[in-house]
């Protein structure tokens, strides 16, 4: 049977997930070594309590060590980097991850900057932007990392292929462009000043959307057989007052024209977690200077 042209990333997910799980028992079972996670919350953004609380059940449930950080919402800056200097200093904490937003009292760049570079899980550290685009050993953006995988996983070799990111921001478009790059792709970064956007996204072998509009990719913007990476969240009305979840997609008509496409829910979503326990798990190993899973995916 020909194999489907949606990407499951919550299967891929569960898969990276056992794949960090053997490997956080093999490195306890080796070196004695229990990599931990601390994740501080500010504040009470309901969205936000839900992204950490799954984060710290999938660290224990990969036997991972956790550390939840709740502080309030009217938590100084001063209150907030005191705890992040704590936590660097603190060698049961491999990993560290400020929950974004931050309330406005707190400068979130200041905060990010003031994370070690070595245990900035995240990848937001321009430490590590700077390594990933200068062929550095960088701490690698959940995200886009998650989403390389996936094209990794489907297409194998990547090289000379024509990559369009259509989104620049620092957390998932330009980190996603500098990946691809890396793996000898030629990159476009499209955004909202880009002329013919269509007309861009029409060259694309891999098309990654990482945009926040619902569904404004349309089908029809689609290369016959591309992949397609679907990054976008968005929120939308149906009818009868409920709402679901769309991509930056128009995911049926592009289904019916790409060689592999993500759904949204069910796509990149799952793989974002699963690359910030990927990354734990690495931040763990460098720390400690203990060879690093080559590919962790696996
Ligand atoms: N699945 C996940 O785990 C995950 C993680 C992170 C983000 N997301 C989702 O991914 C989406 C993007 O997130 P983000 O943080 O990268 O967003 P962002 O910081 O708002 O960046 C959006 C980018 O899209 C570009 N853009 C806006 N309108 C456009 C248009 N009409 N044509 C072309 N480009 C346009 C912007 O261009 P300019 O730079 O020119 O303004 C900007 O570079 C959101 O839906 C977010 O919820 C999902």
């Amino acid at each position: 049977m020909a194999e489907s042209n949606i990407i499951d990333g919550k299967a891929f997910a569960a898969k990276v997930r056992e794949s960090v799980a053997r490997r956080v028992k093999m490195l306890k079972d080796r070196h004695g070594l229990t990599p931990g996670l601390a994740v501080v919350l500010v504040g009470e953004n309901p969205a936000s309590e839900v992204y950490v609380r799954n984060k710290a059940r999938q660290t224990v449930e990969v036997g991972l060590k956790s550390f939840k950080h709740d502080l309030a919402a009217d938590t100084s800056e001063k209150d907030l980097l005191a705890l992040v200097a704590k936590l660097n200093a603190d060698a049961e904490v491999n990993g560290i991850l400020v929950q974004l937003p931050l309330p406005d009292q707190i400068d979130a760049q200041k905060v990010l900057d003031a994370i070690d570079p070595a245990k900035d899980v995240d990848g937001f550290h321009a430490v590590n932007a700077g390594k990933l685009w200068t062929g550095g050993k960088a701490m690698v953006p959940c995200t886009p990392l998650g989403c390389l995988m996936m094209l990794k996983d489907r297409l194998g070799n990547l090289s000379g292929m024509n990559a369009v990111v259509v989104g620049r921001s620092n957390i998932v478009g330009k980190p996603m462009a500098a990946l691809l790059l890396n793996e000898n792709c030629t990159v476009t970064i499209a955004h909202s000043r880009t002329r013919d956007l269509p007309g861009v996204c029409r060259g694309a072998d891999i098309l990654v959307a990482a945009v926040g509009r619902p569904e404004m990719v349309k089908g029809d913007w689609v290369k016959p057989g591309a992949a397609v990476i679907d990054v976008g969240i968005n929120r939308v009305e149906t009818e009868g007052g409920k709402s679901k979840l769309v991509g930056d997609v128009e995911f049926a008509a592009a289904a019916k024209v790409a060689g592999a496409i993500t759904p949204v829910p069910g796509g990149v979503g799952p793989m974002t977690i699963a690359c910030l326990l990927v990354n734990t798990l690495t931040a763990a190993c460098r720390q400690a200077g203990i060879e690093e899973p080559e590919d962790p995916g696996a």
